[in-house]
């Protein structure tokens, strides 16, 4: 009897290599659309700006066909909504079904501000949505313009290294002055977007439907604040304001800590792990 064959070594077995995943990004001068890219950046990734594709008009003439898209593009601006609802409609409403046209399954970023905020247990994906906010209501109507083919992603408090956000305010905010006023009576899970975009590279190969993809822990802003002025060594005091001393015009949920029902989620770090990843790319 001869030797058993043995299996060719691995570089001469794999003759036909599989061809890269071509994913394309909306909004890819965002925060959450830069995590984005980075983190597909195995796959051949599209990334289009606002500049790139203006997703209030339909797709761009001979726009490639695609894999994945990672809907990243949207008003963002949640005061700004209250006095322009039909704005914010175009962009995360009218965006969103200009992004399901182009047919590839899709991953659709919405907020927990689709949640009222009268819970004090974390909201999961049964919960019922009722937005107090215009914001809130476009982003709700957007997860419907998602269409069938779709991962609707629930988060909450984006930060990361780039474009605005709360963590790059406090730094600023923090390095200029001796006190900063900060609300005290909202508490969510703010989540570090490289977090978030790895979260979404696992949640892929999930079925499509509503997932709630957020940061472990929770904290109130002025807690947040607290704990970037401890993390980047600056001498700032935080000092607690309530929603209605800041008068802002949208109202905001006072809890809105998001969690998974599904087993099968994936599970993000804590949110001082991301705040500590995040000052890592800053300094
Ligand atoms: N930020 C949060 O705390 C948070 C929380 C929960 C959910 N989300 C959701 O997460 C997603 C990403 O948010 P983000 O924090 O990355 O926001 P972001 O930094 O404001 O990025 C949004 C991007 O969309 C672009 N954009 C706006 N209107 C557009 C249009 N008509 N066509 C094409 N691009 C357009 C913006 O471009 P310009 O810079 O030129 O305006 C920006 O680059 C959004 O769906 C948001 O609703 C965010």
């Amino acid at each position: 009897m001869g030797r058993p064959a043995r299996p060719p070594p691995l570089e001469h077995a794999i003759t036909h290599p599989v061809p890269a995943r071509r994913v394309l990004v909306t909004g890819a001068g965002g925060q959450l659309g830069t995590a984005l890219a980075e983190a597909f950046a195995r796959d051949d990734v599209v990334a289009l700006r606002r500049e790139d594709w203006d997703v209030e008009l339909p797709p761009p003439e001979g726009l490639e066909v695609v894999d994945l898209v990672l809907h990243a593009a949207a008003w963002t601006d949640v005061d700004g909504a209250e006095s322009d609802p039909q704005g914010a409609a175009a962009v995360n409403v009218g965006g969103t079904q200009h992004a399901a046209e182009l047919g590839a399954p899709l991953v659709y970023f919405s907020t927990d501000y689709v949640f009222d905020g009268r819970k004090r247990t974390p909201y999961v994906e049964s919960d019922a949505a009722n937005p107090r906010s215009a914001y809130g209501r476009t982003k709700l109507h957007g997860e419907g313009a998602a269409g069938e083919h779709a991962w609707i992603v629930r988060t909450s408090g984006l930060f990361g290294p780039t474009g605005d956000n709360f963590v790059r305010t406090m730094l600023r905010l923090g390095s200029e002055r001796g006190e900063v006023a900060v609300v005290s009576d909202q508490r969510t899970s703010p989540t570090y977007v490289g977090h978030l975009a790895a979260a979404v590279r696992e949640l892929v190969a999930q079925p499509h439907g509503t997932w709630h993809l957020a940061a472990d822990g929770d904290c109130t802003w002025a807690e947040l604040a607290e704990a970037v002025f401890a993390e980047a060594g600056l001498a700032c005091r935080v000092r607690p304001i309530s929603t209605a001393e800041l008068g802002r015009p949208a109202p905001r949920p006072a809890y809105s800590v998001l969690r998974s029902e599904r087993p099968e989620a994936p599970r993000l770090p804590h949110w001082r792990e991301g705040l500590r990843e995040c000052l890592a790319r800053l300094v």
